[in-house]
């Protein structure tokens, strides 16, 4: 299968891993790195496959050092829009180029859940951030409640129309070839909960998504970006959520916070042509 889109193998530490164990991981994953079959280690130097972790705040200096040699890169799970300012908490583009990281997610469900970020809050940190620079992967997804009342379609669209513009499409590629604005899907009951999307489920819904996108921003906006799967993916479901024709990387917490299973992530983009 080609994957044309190349693949994102992006871990979410979530609030896991000070430095200390931040400098083990890497550790353990530059020893595990040699057993890396050769087809996924080879995309991964071609740069077919790009491996990013989004640490805790505290451990991105320690896991930029740590992950030095390696084709990883690192960023942030949170960032505000605004260059600085009065706001307690938070970080900036500014703060966070000055130690070397150059991506961050934005609008995590778990932030919209427990922290009152909305579609409206989370665009605007969206456009401040990549208007300064960075590399931002916007998350969405329905909750069980969403899902279960068929109102799937019509939550992503929202988050959509509510959450994205067309210069967030514009804002060109990034250092490692792939566009700097990317999406996450990411079920909200399948996040921690061992329930992942089927394969089906997944592809099903990354089809809407990239039709949506077709339609608010044309074709080729639609067709380049990236539309990561997240929610309870682990080593022995990877490959076949992967298999969809529209998903383009995985978004892993759990499974992403042992070197071991996270290089299993990596082995798994090891089956795809990414000519
Ligand atoms: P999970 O988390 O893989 O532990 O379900 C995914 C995420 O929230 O990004």
């Amino acid at each position: 299968m080609n994957k044309t889109r190349g693949l994102i193998i992006a871990g979410n530490w979530k609030m896991n891993h000070g430095p200390r164990a931040t400098a083990d991981f890497f550790t353990q994953l530059k020893t595990g790195w040699a057993k890396l079959p050769a087809a996924a280690a080879q995309a991964l130097q071609a740069g077919s496959v790009h491996a990013r972790i989004f640490t805790p705040a505290v451990s991105l200096t320690a896991a930029r050092e740590s992950a030095a040699g390696t084709p990883i890169t690192i960023g942030a799970q949170n960032a505000h829009g605004e260059k600085d300012g009065a706001f307690t908490g938070e970080l900036s583009a500014g703060l966070l180029q000055e130690v070397g990281i150059g991506s961050t997610l934005v609008g995590h469900s778990e932030r919209r859940q427990f922290f009152g970020e909305t579609d409206a809050t989370a665009r605007a940190r969206a456009e401040g951030l990549l208007a300064q620079g960075m590399e931002v992967m916007f998350c969405i997804g329905e909750t069980r409640v969403e899902r279960e009342g068929g109102q799937t379609k019509a939550v992503l669209e929202r988050q959509i129309d509510q959450g994205m513009t067309a210069a967030m499409f514009s804002a060109g590629a990034g250092a490692h070839g792939f566009p700097r604005f990317t999406l996450a899907y990411e079920p909200v009951w399948a996040i921690g909960t061992g329930l992942n999307a089927t394969p089906e489920q997944a592809e099903e819904a990354h089809q809407m998504i990239r039709k949506h996108l077709w339609t608010r921003f044309g074709v080729e906006n639609a067709s380049r970006t990236p539309i990561l799967y997240g929610g309870s993916v682990k080593p022995d479901n990877v490959a076949s959520l992967l298999d969809g024709s529209n998903v383009d990387g995985a978004l892993v917490g759990g499974a992403s916070l042992k070197a071991d299973s996270y290089l299993a992530l990596l082995a798994a983009c090891g089956k795809y042509a990414y000519a």
